[in-house]
This record gives structure tokens, sequence and C-alpha cells, in this order.
């Protein structure tokens, strides 16, 4: 694998990108690069232990049981840093955590994404598409990137950390500023430390001051909660809201993004899904397998691991390539094709094992309903001129992307 085929390396029209698959019935074309697909096939088929040498040196691993296993094997392979191309900045909690101390973290994040907090977060949730929708779909034309699937997410998330909405959706343009800034390390270091930091202090300094209910309120829950029998400081309950943040913002922006295109570019989905929204939540599902936001996380082997005749050494970094496991045909049938209504779905869009995605309630709400509002707003969703498909550094996505409505 080279440099250049790695995920997250150029910027196209989505135009450039070669149709896949396109079927009958509720099936549906691609928006990834061909030229990755292709090499995420290459790989798996000749090669599903590769070794390259950038970044230090690392191993990809491709096929979909291999991923899911290694995932599911935290003692063997160790979360540390999360991504390849990228050094280290600092402990991210729970993500770079292992056992035993990440059980502790999940136990305690893990009710504020249970299935009674996101029934409270729904009408809220819901009120924030709408508005973001209503503009849009009236003027019949926009980008559906800066009007819709950014300030989405990251009104989500200020509504999940009770946040102030309107300063909220200014910390969120930082993030998205240095997502597409490419990731520079120095850059991001400083944005993470200085804007969410101080950000985030502020308001745990606040909750200090006057917490809220810890039932329903993550972050006093996290201020008045021990781990080991030891209150957490406000380094860690600042470093916890963080990576909320940072892990929860482009992700789902990147996702929904790729939502829309796949809306647009296929109108029979479109149709399928006005007249049975009930399908909706099944389709939500290979949407993330097929677009897979965040296709590679990073772990470091702590043994020497035999896999396919190739040896894993202790210390050697390994990339879990979630986006090739994704399109594993021995996981998926036709694994190229947008099958709406695929079951079951062993996608691994949000990972697998002790680390799997804490905020995947959280993301499937937003795009749940982001896909019911759009879709019983309009008779037609089409595209209105060439997106731009960013992949920075990990994630893949739409930079831009404007979209044409018809009302019925
Ligand atoms: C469609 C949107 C999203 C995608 C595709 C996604 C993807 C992922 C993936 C693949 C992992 C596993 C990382 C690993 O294997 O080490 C992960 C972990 C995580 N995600 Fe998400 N995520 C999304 C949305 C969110 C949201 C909305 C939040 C927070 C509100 C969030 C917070 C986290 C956290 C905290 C972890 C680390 C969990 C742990 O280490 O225990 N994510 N996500």
């Amino acid at each position: 694998m080279t440099e250049s085929d790695a995920p997250g390396s150029s910027t196209r029209s989505p135009d450039w990108f070669p149709e896949e698959d396109r079927g009958g019935g509720a099936r549906g074309s691609g928006s990834r690069s061909a030229q990755r697909l292709a090499e995420y096939q290459r790989l798996r088929e000749q090669c599903p232990v590769a070794w390259a040498d950038d970044h230090g040196g690392f191993w990809t691993l491709t096929r979909h049981a291999d991923v899911k296993e290694a995932a599911r094997q935290p003692g063997t392979f160790a979360s540390g840093a999360p991504f390849i191309m990228m050094p280290n900045f600092g402990d991210q909690i729970p993500i770079s955590l292992n056992p035993p101390e990440h059980a502790a973290y999940r136990r305690l994040l893990n009710p504020y994404f249970s299935r009674e907090a996101m029934d409270r977060l729904e009408p809220t949730i819901r009120g924030f598409v709408v508005e973001a929708l209503e503009p849009l779909v009236s003027a019949g034309e926009g980008d559906v990137v800066s009007g819709f699937c950014q300030p989405l997410p990251a009104r989500a998330l200020a509504a999940l950390l009770n946040l102030p909405d309107a300063a909220y959706i200014e910390l969120i343009e930082q993030i998205a500023g240095f997502e597409r800034m490419g990731w520079d390390p120095g850059k991001v270091g400083a944005v993470i430390a200085e804007v969410f930091g101080n950000h985030i202090g502020r308001v745990v300094a606040e909750r200090r001051a006057r917490p809220l209910d810890p039932g329903t309120d993550l972050l006093s829950g996290v201020m008045a909660a021990e781990v080991n029998g030891q209150p957490l400081s406000d380094d860690i309950v600042i470093q916890i809201g963080v990576q909320l943040i940072a892990a929860g913002h482009a992700t789902t922006a990147d996702a929904l993004s790729g939502v829309m295109y796949r809306l647009a570019t296929n109108p029979d989905i479109q149709m399928e899904l006005r007249r049975y929204p009930e399908k909706i939540p099944t389709a939500v599902e290979e949407f993330l397998r097929i677009e897979t936001p965040l296709p590679e996380i990073a772990r470091d082997a702590t043994q020497d691991v035999e896999l396919h005749g190739r040896t894993i050494r202790a210390g050697d970094r390994v990339a879990l390539n979630y986006g090739a496991a994704n399109r594993d045909p021995e996981a998926f049938e036709h694994p190229s094709a947008c099958i709406i209504d695929r079951t079951p779905n062993d996608h691994l869009a949000f990972g697998s094992g002790i680390h799997k995605c804490l905020g995947a309630p959280l993301a499937r709400l937003e795009l749940r309903l982001a896909l019911e509002e759009v879709l019983s707003r309009t008779s037609e969703i089409s595209l209105a001129g060439p997106g731009v498909q960013t992949t920075g550094l990990i994630l893949t996505g739409f930079t831009s992307l404007p979209l044409r409505f018809k009302t019925p």
C-alpha cells in the first residue's frame, strides 16, 4: 500500500468516481474512490496482512473476520494513538485507554447514550433537523454540507452536553476548520488544547459552581463519579468532553453528507424510503456500511501474532481497516451494492469490541431523523452541481454538496 492509496489523501469531485453496481430496486451507486476500493480488494484477496513503510511503518488488516477479531482482542491489539497518520496528541478518554481502566469510563458514560437518553433528546434534535432543512428545501437548492450536515451534529452535541446552542456552533466551526486544514499535528494540538480545552474548561468550572442533575447531565455525572475510588480531576473531565466533541462531530457530518449524496444519486432508494419510512433504520445501517466515514483506526500489537503467514511483532502498529472490512464479499453478499434492507448487516462502521463507538446511538438518531424529515418534505432530491469529496487524513465525506429539492 502506498501513501496515496491510504485512506484520506485526496479531494475530488464525486463525478470522478465511477459508479459501482448500479442495480435495480433498492440498490445504488458508490461515492468512494474506485482506486481505493480496488486497493482494498487487492489487499483482502492477495495480501490480507499488508506492510507499509509510511508513517514509521505499519500493518493493515483488511478482511472482515481479521479486523473484527483484532478489534475484539484489546489485550493483543492495544489502543493508544488512534490514528496511523497522526502523532498522538495526548490521552483521549476513553478511546486511547485499555483494560481494565477503559471499562470504568464506559460504565460511567454509557447511560448518557441509553435508549431513554436518546428518547429525551429526540424532539430537540428533530427540531434542529427541521430548522436546518426548511430554508434549504424552500429555496429549492443549496449546499447541504454547510447548511445541514455540519450544523446538525454540532447542535446535537451541544444538546447532549447541555451547552449553550449558539456558542457551540462557533466552536464546532473550529473543528471543521482543522479537519479541513489537513490535521497538521501542531495546529491540531494547539486547537484542541486552547480552544476546546478552554471552552470545556469554562463549562466544567460552571458545573462545579452549579451542578445539574447528574442523572441526565453528562458533565455533572462525570464530575460526581469516582473511578477506582477516586473522584475525577477537572483535567480528566475536560479530556472526556473534548473527546466527545472531537469524535462526535466530523464523523457524523461526514456520514450525513455521504447519505445525502447517496440519496441524491439514487432516486429508487428515495422512492422506496418515502414509501416505506419504517425501512429507514435498516437503511441507515447500510449507508453506514457502504460509506464507513471513519475507515481506519490504529492499534499496537502487545505480543507477536502469526496471521496468514506473516508475523506481526510486539510493538508494531496495526491499522484496522474498517472500510475494507465493510466491503468484504466473505461477510457481505454484493458488497458494493447499497441494499437498504440488508439483514443481517454485521458492519464495522462503529468498530467492534470494547471500543465500539460510544456515540453510535446518537449518530443513528441524527441520521434517522435527517432521513425521515428530508424525505417527507421532498418529492425529489438530486445533485445541483459537482460536490467536493474531501478525504482529510482520517475521515471520508463531502466538504460541499449542492443539492436540488422538489416538493410534493
Ligand atoms: C456516524 C458517526 C460516527 C462514526 C462513523 C463513528 C465511528 C467510530 C468508530 C469506528 C469507533 C471505534 C474506534 C476504535 O475501534 O478504536 C468509534 C469510537 C468512539 N466514538 Fe464514534 N463514530 C460516530 C459518531 C460518534 C458520536 C456522535 C460520538 C459522541 C457523541 C462518538 C464518540 C465516540 C467515542 C467516545 C469513541 C471511543 C469509544 C471507546 O473507546 O470506548 N462517535 N467511533
